[in-house]
């Protein structure tokens, strides 16, 4: 089988080259430039295409990865709002995804947002590197005893508010579907009740038609003053000139974003040399108690080992006609 890998950093090759060896019958070739329409005919005279978050899988694309006899679109991520799967299912062009690679990864990520901008870490770090030690300006809060609303309990959510109970708080989630197994220790309430009790808040539901802008002016205006605010999850949870308003009018203690709006398509893009005055994620960043990260939160060895390991079992499932949950 031959695969073409798109948007490849050095570290998805030592990944995916260490867990290759396990799989001999999949020939890759890498590509750094990401699948786009202008790509996509790149992939001509392979069997499967392997792209990522930020690549552009839409209608065109598609269409053009079918021409050029592309059998079956590998995505080495959880989320697919960047495919067009309809368009896929026409041509008869299976996307497999990697659901849960390290939900463990994604939650300590948000974990560390939360803490990091309740504890103002950000400005630590920066006033200790500049020999001040004084302490204005970096009270944060006890998280034990406070309350943790996650909304979305699936796997990441679950990790998430086993983290929180770690932390002695009380977990309330919002979920269309709850998860008995975490019943024991979280309380399901409406989304009214958690907006309202919470004192962390972390999003951990997909990005679909009635999750987008989840957080908005009327949420926000729910949310007791005070809160902290997590976005792990998908940038268009939030709407941004929403929190922006919410953060000036003081409702949020801290907020930590590892994901935005602005981000796609290009997701982990080397922006420094960019002009940013007029991007909203700059407007963030000009907000002492808001801490943004790129996208990182599944960034860890294990994570990344997972995802090779996933997506050539989701190759060989494919190979085989077999079928392995994991289809978008
Ligand atoms: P999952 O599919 O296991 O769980 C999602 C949960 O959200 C499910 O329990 C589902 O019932 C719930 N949900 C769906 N619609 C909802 C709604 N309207 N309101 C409340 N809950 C709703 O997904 P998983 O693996 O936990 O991932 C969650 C999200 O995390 C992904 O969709 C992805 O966007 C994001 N993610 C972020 C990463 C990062 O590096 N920052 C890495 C991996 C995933």
């Amino acid at each position: 089988m031959k695969l073409l890998f798109y948007d490849t950093k050095s570290y998805d090759r030592a990944s995916f080259d260490e867990a290759g060896k396990r799989y001999p019958d999949i020939a890759i070739d890498y590509l750094k430039t990401d699948l786009a329409p202008r790509t996509a005919s790149l992939a001509q005279g392979y069997d499967a295409v392997c792209a990522f978050v930020n690549s552009d899988v839409g209608t065109e694309t598609v269409k053009a990865l079918h021409e050029f006899g592309v059998k079956v679109i590998l995505m080495r991520c959880a989320g697919f709002n960047n495919v067009d799967v309809e368009a896929a299912g026409r041509y008869g062009i299976p996307v497999l995804r990697v659901p849960g690679y390290s939900p463990e990864a994604v939650a300590e990520h948000a974990m560390a947002l939360a803490l990091g901008v309740n504890r103002r870490l950000h400005k630590a770090y920066v006033k200790v590197r500049e020999n001040d030690f004084s302490l204005s300006g970096l009270m944060g809060f006890n998280f034990y005893q406070k309350t943790a609303g996650i909304i979305g309990t699936g796997k990441i959510g679950a990790a998430m508010a086993k983290i929180c109970r770690g932390f002695g708080m009380r977990v309330l989630a919002y979920d269309l579907y709850e998860n008995p197994s975490l019943k024991e220790f979280i309380t399901y309430v409406s989304l009214e009740e958690l907006l309202s009790e919470s004192d962390l808040i972390s999003l951990h539901c997909p990005l679909l038609e009635n999750t987008y802008h989840l957080v908005n002016k009327d949420t926000i205006a729910k949310m007791k003053d005070g809160v902290i605010l997590v976005n792990t999850s998908r940038g268009a949870l939030v709407k941004t000139e929403d929190l922006i308003d919410g953060i000036r009018a003081h409702k949020f203690f801290g907020v930590g974003l590892d994901v935005y709006e602005e981000e796609t398509p290009n997701v982990f893009e080397d922006r420094s040399e960019q002009i940013l005055e007029h991007s909203i994620t700059a407007r963030l960043l000009s907000f002492p108690n808001v801490m943004i990260t790129s996208h990182q939160g599944f960034f860890t060895r294990e994570a990344l080992a997972a995802i090779a390991e996933t997506t050539f079992e989701n190759a060989k499932a494919w190979e085989k006609g077999e079928t392995t949950g994991n289809e978008a």
